[in-house]
């Protein structure tokens, strides 16, 4: 293993500038768990405000978060002198994190209720909020609850998903709480992230980056394609445009990004690899995130196939693989960047990927593992480089693995 990389950025210890988190705590069997999480946010010099619901005290009691936390729990609107707690803790926050988040509290804040201190708070901030959902895998996969998950997300909510594993009465399945170590890292990458707003270290820097899997035409309503959503690239192209980059986003995923950011939208590999190698000439940085399929239809049909013609024989063919086209193009002095998304042997893979594509950077991930990779909000991975480091980039938020890639970026870029 590499070193390990924290992708937070500096805590401060001191109670006055430490940052300020609300652990939000619900009625779930897991709700034991975000005493781990408020011990571990505390020991790592963030301020933690507890604000429970009052059934999540049937599972845990105040006490608890009352001695560990930095401030006594809160749990009813009514607890505090001041008559309105909530906006107090939601302009305070730098953070709200919700540990556990049942289907119930998902579906109140999804639907913007503010009956009770944590949805009033929720509703009353500006804050990153992170949401980790638990609850059994019948509740976890019933379609109101994805639904309301998938509105938060699109308003910003960062979701650490749930793992398969044992759950409450013995049952086995997806819908238990993230690990305390993972929830924490993500809120430290997401807070590490505010920090790093005001650095400006990629100012003057053109940086092209792909992003989302290509869609390769069998006719002209089916398609091949892979399960890549798009975010780390996206995740990268807002880091490096915060970061005063310059940037070109060329993706296939239609996911919102920072205005600054021009994006060229393709859907094919060969309509990839125009767009890119048309801009990597005057790019600083090339970031291949984009998971390109490797096969395509040799022949994409005009109009569509229909049952009755039978089943088609299709007779695929190779795409161009872009990156080693990069790689073979590159320019003095420029940076050049390409993912490895594995299943096994993730590090002699992406080694002799790096050797194979003529890139400096390797990010790998190993996809199988749980937050991982496609679709997820969070990413794990090790940065191979040319010069033989390894750097490990823990289980976090996509947009903290993106700042730790650029961290290296910047590294190798000439200095300016
Ligand atoms: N890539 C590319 N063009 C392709 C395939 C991949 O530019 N036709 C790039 C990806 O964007 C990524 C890197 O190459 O940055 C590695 O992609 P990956 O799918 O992991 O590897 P492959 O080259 O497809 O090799 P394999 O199928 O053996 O894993």
């Amino acid at each position: 293993m590499g070193d390990r990389l924290n992708v937070e950025g500096p805590v401060p210890t001191d109670g006055e500038s430490a940052p300020f988190v609300v652990l939000g705590v619900t009625a779930g069997i897991a709700a034991y768990k975000a005493v781990e999480v408020c011990r571990r946010l505390v020991d790592a010099g963030v301020h933690v405000a507890p604000v429970l619901t009052e059934r999540a005290t049937h599972f845990i009691g105040k006490t608890t978060f009352d001695a560990l936390g930095s401030e006594d729990a809160q749990v009813g609107l009514w607890d505090e002198a001041s008559p309105i707690p909530h906006t107090r803790l939601g302009q305070r926050a730098d953070l709200i994190v919700v540990v556990p988040a049942t289907a119930d509290l998902l579906a109140r804040y999804a639907g913007g209720l503010a009956d009770d201190l944590l949805t009033a708070t929720l509703v009353a901030t500006a804050a990153p909020v992170v949401v980790c959902p638990a609850m059994h895998t019948e509740m976890w996969e019933h379609p109101a609850v994805q639904h309301n998950l998938g509105l938060l997300v699109s308003r910003g909510v960062t979701v650490v998903p749930p793992e398969e594993g044992r759950l409450a009465g013995g049952d086995v399945g997806s819908g238990r709480l993230a690990e305390p170590a993972a929830i924490v890292e993500a809120v430290l990458g997401l807070l590490g992230r505010r920090h790093l707003r005001s650095r400006s270290d990629l100012t003057g820097v053109r940086l092209l980056v792909s992003a989302g899997g290509t869609r390769e035409p069998i006719d002209p309503v089916r398609f091949i394609t892979n399960r890549s959503s798009g975010k780390q690239g996206h995740a990268l192209a807002n880091a490096a445009s915060r970061r005063g980059a310059e940037v070109v986003l060329v993706t296939t995923s239609d996911r919102v990004v920072d205005p600054d950011v021009v994006v060229e939208q393709v859907e094919t590999a060969a309509d990839m690899e125009v767009a890119m190698l048309a801009r990597a000439g005057t790019a600083d940085v090339v970031v291949m995130a984009a998971a390109v399929a490797d096969f395509r239809p040799k022949v994409a049909l005009d109009s569509k196939l229909h049952k009755s013609d039978g089943v088609p024989d299709l007779v695929l063919e190779a795409t161009p693989d872009i990156l080693s086209e990069l790689g073979r193009r590159r320019h003095e002095g420029q940076v050049l960047v390409g993912f490895a998304a594995e299943t096994d042997q993730v590090p002699e893979r992406a080694r002799a990927k790096l050797t194979d594509k003529g890139v400096d950077l390797m990010v790998a991930n190993d996809v199988s593992a749980p937050g991982v990779g496609f679709d997820n909000d969070t990413n794990e991975v090790t940065i191979f480089g040319v010069d033989g480091s390894v750097t490990d980039v823990t289980l976090s938020a996509k947009d903290a693995v993106a700042d730790a890639i650029l961290d290296r970026v910047c590294a190798l870029l000439p200095p300016r």
